[in-house]
């Protein structure tokens, strides 16, 4: 006899909005997927996608669902870019309707975007659970916009999922209650480790005509180095002496471009600087694991070259990521400092690192149990 399952599914409506959160909803999806294909008698997953459109150019955001395999959104919101009230508003405008219609057990949020943000605030003030994916991270530095994100979306949502001990360490002092609290790891190391066979050598390494661990992977985005003509300029300026050595492959985040061309700060000609266009999931990975090094501000790149061994140096003057300098080979530099910094790597001077508990691969497993129990 076949027993019918009868339970009623748990009903997820997951969250993305922008680059670096479609990374960490693949493996979730997967895992879903999976669970679904298993469970006999216990309870399924339905899960309902909505993209908030944040990130809306090819190569910001379709790449990464072909890549990753993510199926389509059942649903994208559309509000673009915007000052940061105008994007927040409009996504929380946008959300609304779809959280009325859906009705889900849980909203699941990841990072630290603007679209992370404002979806648990419309969640929250309609009484739906929110579960929150890399929760806990927190640089001490609220001139970044991805930290006021951090702190509102964390002390609303009632699950956090955190990827490092750190991080329970700042929740716990920040008065929210242990048993919110879930120690799960990374779930960019999920799709990470997913990936990693399938990019022996990918086209782009080819077209450069890279040579293992003879270039430098630069990616700079944020506000407080782009944002600033005089950073800016500056930083080009130490990219065009550092591609005298070595070749630089720097992928130009929409943002830098749009303020190179609106502050006419001249691209450097020196042929071993190699500017391209955003860059896929799969060249990232590669230009990742086999760079001399890494030079920049994001944090999943932090995370990504901890987990590779590959030396890393992040230009900022914090990081919301200790344990990626703590444990792993992230080191923070200055302008000041950087030249001597990437003499020391190119000297064979850094620090191996390791890697952090539970940055395994099996992070989604982890989070989906939760859920089916919470
Ligand atoms: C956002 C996130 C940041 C993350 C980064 C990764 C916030 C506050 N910031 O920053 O944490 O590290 O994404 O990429 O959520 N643009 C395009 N095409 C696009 C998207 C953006 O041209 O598909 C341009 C627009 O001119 C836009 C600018 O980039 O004004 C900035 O985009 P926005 O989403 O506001 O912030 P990011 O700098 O991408």
């Amino acid at each position: 006899m076949t027993m019918r399952n009868t339970a009623q599914p748990l009903k997820l409506l997951i969250v993305a909005g922008a680059r670096p959160n479609f990374m960490k909803i693949a493996p979730l999806i997967r895992a879903i997927r999976v669970h679904n294909n298993r469970v006999r008698v216990g309870r399924r997953v339905g899960y309902y996608l909505v993209h908030t459109g944040q990130h809306y150019d090819k190569k910001m955001s379709e790449i990464f669902f072909t890549e990753l395999g993510i199926p389509a959104p059942h649903i994208n919101l559309g509000v673009g870019s915007g000052t940061h009230a105008e994007q927040t508003a409009r996504t929380m405008a946008e959300f609304e309707p779809v959280c009325l219609r859906k009705k889900p057990d849980w909203v699941i949020v990841v990072g630290d975007v603007n679209s992370t943000m404002a979806c648990t605030l419309v969640s929250a003030k309609l009484g739906y659970r929110v579960a929150h994916i890399e929760a806990g991270l927190r640089s001490f530095d609220r001139t970044m916009p991805e930290e006021i994100n951090r702190l509102v979306t964390d002390a609303l949502a009632d699950l956090l999922l955190t990827p490092s001990s750190d991080a329970n360490e700042n929740l716990a002092r920040e008065g929210i209650s242990p048993s919110k609290i879930h120690l799960v790891g990374n779930i960019m190391i999920d799709t990470l480790r997913a990936n990693l066979k399938r990019i022996r050598r990918t086209r782009l390494a080819d077209q450069l005509k890279l040579e293992p661990k003879r270039f430098a992977y630069v990616t700079l985005h944020r506000p407080a180095n782009v944002d600033d003509p005089k950073s800016l300029t500056l930083i080009f300026r130490e990219l065009a002496d550092l591609a005298h050595h070595l070749p630089v492959v720097f992928p130009i985040h929409p943002r830098t471009h749009k303020l190179l061309d609106r502050r006419h700060i001249p691209r450097n000609r020196e042929p071993n600087l190699k500017l391209l266009e955003p860059i896929g999931y799969h060249d990232s990975l590669w230009l990742t694991k086999n760079a001399l090094f890494v030079l920049t501000d994001s944090g999943g790149l932090q995370e990504e070259s901890t987990y590779l061994g590959t030396p890393c140096l992040t230009l900022r003057p914090n990081t919301e990521r200790p344990i990626t300098i703590k444990v792993g080979t992230n080191k923070l530099t200055r302008h000041e400092t950087l030249s001597g910094d990437i003499n020391e790597i190119m000297h064979g001077h850094h620090p191996s690192g390791k890697i952090p508990k539970y940055w395994d691969g099996h992070t989604a497993e982890r989070i989906l149990k939760i859920l089916l129990k919470a």
